[in-house]
Formats: structure tokens, sequence, C-alpha cells
């Protein structure tokens, strides 16, 4: 059920032998473990409570569905038709044009990200450690907000761990796309699903968990600023790994037969679910407890354990939480590390094993900014935005992936258009799907590019 490498039956467009997935369940388990990751479980709950709550996730939620999702299946549709990496597909479609540069600007974001993402799974992997030691077993915030503060302080700690999952990742990656990414992801979705489900019921269920729901639950529209909507937006870009190529790359190993809005709108759904589950998980002990919602990057890490630290097995359970994220974040990385990957194994033909210690050692020197960002780098601040750390993160969701889905979307509504859109989305008209079909194109072609522009406009500040 892996990934086979289906050379003799994937029909005429494919021309070198080309791993694709060979399930149409596979497909959607891979896409998936690409989406979610340290965005759902991290990223969402800090944002959300760094921006006032349910106002916030409104917002994104739109973001995410006339935005995400159109920019998802034009990259899936792109990459499945073309059967190359991100900036071959691009030159494939639009030949001695300048598109691809969607794809080259992908590979420089795919960098800036895992330049942060890395050194948040360190923090992951760091407090596997020590839920098993139990050092992070408390409810008191004193005491967990020491013990997140101690690892981001230390160089040496933040730098070994971040190199810990580095090499991790780079092993992975270097078996090839069948025997690694899909094998890893697949099964462990579920699992991440089921202890979700136990820490919200222990969350909700705390004395004082009714105004973590109300935050969650009951917007405040007078909180919301350009700023905010363009970090939704950001947001809901760096959700389903949009923006940038890597759906491209995932397209291009899709089914010939493979329904593509139906598999997008549907990774879009679990992906917005965990995401909601992992609000639902913190938000209530944060009050509960008395943390802070605004306390940035440190929510996750300060909250969860004091929440297992108030129910039984709250050890196990920890463990297995954090044990769980991992995975969910290296399916993550392994997608965004298979960009540059894929891009120098395919255009420069370099072995899979030398592209995959450059882009390992690139890392880990680009990474070390914001492993240090915290301790020998604290120093450096950029304007409004923060630390080393905070620049690759912003430059990347609120810039990059918003200018790459702009112009991807300008690329399929005016460059392919309507007859070759149609005929692709409904693999050679065997799908009945004109009116979805017509409902994305017209959105993909007008709305989304109009709303991203406004919204980078005034987020930026420039109007
Ligand atoms: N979507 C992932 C998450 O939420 C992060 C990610 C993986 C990503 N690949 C990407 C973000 C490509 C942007 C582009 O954790």
């Amino acid at each position: 059920m892996a990934i086979a490498d289906r050379a003799e039956s994937v029909p005429k467009q494919t021309t070198v032998s080309r791993d694709t997935f060979t399930t149409r369940l596979g497909v959607i388990a891979a896409t998936l473990g690409s989406a979610v990751g340290l965005g759902n479980i991290w990223k969402f709950p800090y944002l959300t409570g760094a921006n006032g709550g349910a106002a916030f996730i409104i917002v994104y939620l739109l973001c995410t569905l006339v935005v995400g999702l159109p920019v998802m299946i034009t990259e899936h549709v792109i990459g499945r038709t073309a059967r190359e990496d991100a900036i071959a597909s691009l030159k494939k479609l639009a030949p001695g044009k300048a598109w691809w540069l969607i794809g080259a600007s992908g590979i420089l974001a795919s960098f800036l990200i895992m330049a942060f993402y890395t050194e948040v799974a360190a923090w992951v992997f760091a407090y596997i450690v020590k839920a098993v030691q139990g050092a992070i077993l408390s409810t008191d915030p004193a005491v967990t907000e020491a013990a997140f503060a101690d690892l981001v302080s230390s160089p040496v700690q933040s730098l070994v761990w971040q190199w810990i999952v580095l090499a991790f990742i780079a092993s992975i990656i270097a078996l090839g796309v069948s025997k690694g990414i899909e094998r890893m992801t697949k099964r462990l979705m579920p699992a991440l699903f089921g202890i979700l489900i136990i820490v919200v019921i222990r969350s909700i269920t705390l004395p004082g968990a009714g105004q973590g729901l109300e935050f969650l639950l009951k917007p405040d529209f007078s909180k919301v600023t350009g700023a905010t909507v363009l970090t939704a937006l950001g947001l809901s870009f760096f959700k389903l790994s949009v923006g940038m190529g890597t759906m491209i790359t995932y397209g291009s190993y899709f089914l010939d037969d493979q329904d593509i809005p139906s598999t997008a709108t549907r990774v879009m759904l679990s992906d917005v679910m965990v995401s909601f589950l992992a609000g639902l998980a913190i938000f209530p002990a944060v009050f509960a407890f008395g943390f802070q919602p605004e306390s940035g990057p440190s929510l996750l890490f300060i909250t969860i354990p004091a929440v297992f630290s108030s129910m039984p097995f709250g050890q196990v359970f920890m463990i297995l939480f954090f044990v769980l994220t991992a995975i969910a974040a290296t399916g993550a990385m392994l997608s965004l590390f298979e960009v540059p990957v894929a891009y120098l194994e395919g255009t420069l033909n370099w072995s899979r094993k030398k592209a995959t210690i450059a882009v390992m050692i690139g890392l880990a020197i680009v990474g070390s900014t914001a492993a240090l960002s915290e301790s020998l780098l604290a120093h450096i601040r950029f304007g409004g935005i923060g630390t080393f750390f905070d620049l690759w993160d912003y430059l990347t969701s609120n810039v990059l992936l918003p200018v790459g889905g702009l112009f991807l979307c300008v690329f399929a509504g005016w460059v392919l258009r309507w007859d070759k859109l149609k005929q692709w989305l409904s693999n050679n008209g065997t799908l009945d799907n004109e009116g979805v079909v017509r409902g994305y194109y017209w959105i993909v072609k007008y709305v989304t590019p109009i709303l991203v522009l406004i919204i980078l406009l005034t987020g930026l500040g420039i109007i």
C-alpha cells in the first residue's frame, strides 16, 4: 500500500519512472501528513491566543476557504499534469516564461520555514525527554514556564536538539519517497487524533474551563486589524502547506483518476478539525491554570504539561502526546525537505544522498539563527517583528507564501484558463464536476488574487 514504483501502469504523461501514490486513501494520508503538523498544535493556538481568540479563528477559516483551498487545488492540478518538481512543472506548462520563479521562491521559503520549524520540533523532541524524566510535571505556571525558558535560553541544548531533528529527517528523506514519507505519516494520524481527544476531554472538564471556551467561541471583532487579517491569511497558507510549490511536488505523485477538488477539500476539513481540537485542548487550560493566552510561541510548551499534570496517568499521556506531535511535525518537515531535494535531484541531477546532505548542512547553518534567537543572538531584533526566529516566521507566512499563492492563482486563472483547467480537474471529462470546477475557476481567477493583494498591501502597511 505504500507509494510503490508504478512506472509501467502510469499513462503517457509520465516521462521518467516516477514514484506515485498507489491508493486514493494514500494520497489523502500523505497530503494530510504534510498539512498537519506544528501548524495545528503549536502555531494555530499561539496565534489565536495572541490575536484575541474567536474573531481570529473566523477570519482564519474564511481565508482557508477562499484562499488556502483554491491555491491547494491549483498546486495539485499543476503537479499532477506536469509530473515534475515545482520549478520544472511550471517550466513545462509555461515554456519560456518566468512562472517557474514561483517554484524558485518556494525553495527559499521552504528553507526559511525549516529554519524555525526544526527549532520548534527540537523543543518537542526535548520535551519527550523532559516528560520521561518527569521534569515538567506541574500545574504551576511558574514551574512550566521556567522549564521552557531553561531550554530556549541554552545555546547548546537548542542547537543539539535541532541537529538531532535535522539528522532524523535527512535519514528518512535519503531512503526515498516510497519507503520514507508515507509509511511514517499514514498510520499515525489516527493516534494523534485519539490523544488530542483525550486531552480535550480533560481540558474542558477542568474547573474554570468555561472562560477558555468562551475565548474560543465568542468573537470580539474589535481586536481585528489589518495586521491580524494578514496573520490569519498567512496561517491559512502555512497550514495547508501551499504558496510555494510543496503541493505541486505532492500533486506530481497523484493518481491520474484522483478527484483533486474533493481530495483537497477533505484534507482542508481534516486539517481545520485538528487545529480546532488543539485549541480546545489548550485554551480551557490556559484560563483554568492562570496562563496568559498571549504568551506567543511558548504557549503549547507551558500549558500542555499543566493539563497532563492534572490528570491520572498524566505522565504517560504527556509522553505519548509529545511523541505524536513529533511524528506530526516529522510528516510536515519531510514535505518541506523534499522540495529542495527534489529540485537538486531532478534539475541538477544530483544523487538523492548528495542532495539530502547538502540540504541538511544548509539548514543547520540557516537554522542556527533561529535556534540561538533566545540566547546568543537574542540582542538582534528586527523592528516590530522580533528575533531571527520571528523574522523567518513572519517573512514566510506573511510575505513569501501569500505572494507565491497570488501568482499561482493568476497563473491558473489567466494563463492556464478555463479549457485546460476544466479538462484537467475533471480528469478528461470522466468526473461529473463541472459546477465545482466552475466555482473554483471563478474564485481563483478573481476573488482570491484581489483578496490576497488587498490583505497583503494593508497588512504590510503599504496602503
Ligand atoms: N503545514 C505544515 C504545518 O502546519 C507546515 C508545512 C509543511 C508547510 N510543508 C509546508 C508550510 C509547505 C508551508 C509550505 O505544520
